[in-house]
């Protein structure tokens, strides 16, 4: 499985931990940046991950800045995204099972590096349910 991976400069050392996290579970992270803690402008890496999750390069896209907030927004804008802004495990699960959420959106001001990491985990081999109801509530979404 291959990730995109995103972040302004509240989030770059959240996405290393979460990058060497799932590469050790052999999972590809493709890292769009930003790479420094620079101020730089979310919607930015936001689009960049949104793209590759679009054209199919990616499967699941990861976006984290300070809150994970303006991250959410950006990535909602994008027709066929579905990104979920999760700060506990539960949520993770239930926006895979029941809003195929494809971008997974944390804040690095709001979560420690150890809940995030379950929550990506979470996020990542949770299944979409596939139940009428929620594929008919995505449709309505799209
Ligand atoms: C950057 O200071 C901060 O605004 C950004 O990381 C994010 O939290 C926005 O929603």
């Amino acid at each position: 499985m291959t990730i995109a991976i995103g972040c302004d400069h509240g989030g770059v050392e959240l996405k290393q931990e979460l990058i060497k996290h799932l590469e050790e579970r052999g999972i590809t992270c493709t890292d769009v940046g930003c790479h420094t803690a620079e101020s730089c402008d979310y919607p930015i890496y936001s689009k960049k991950v949104t793209d590759l999750v679009l054209d199919g390069s990616c499967e699941l896209g990861i976006l984290i800045c300070g809150t994970g907030i303006g991250m959410s927004i950006a990535a909602n804008k994008v027709k066929g995204i579905r990104a979920a802004l999760c700060s506990d495990c539960f949520s993770a699960e239930a926006t895979r099972e029941h809003n195929n959420a494809n971008v997974l959106c944390m804040g690095a001001r709001v979560l420690g590096a150890g809940l995030a990491c379950k929550i990506a985990d979470i996020f990542i081999d949770t299944p979409f349910s596939n139940d009428e109801r929620h594929v008919r509530r995505v449709g309505l979404i799209e």
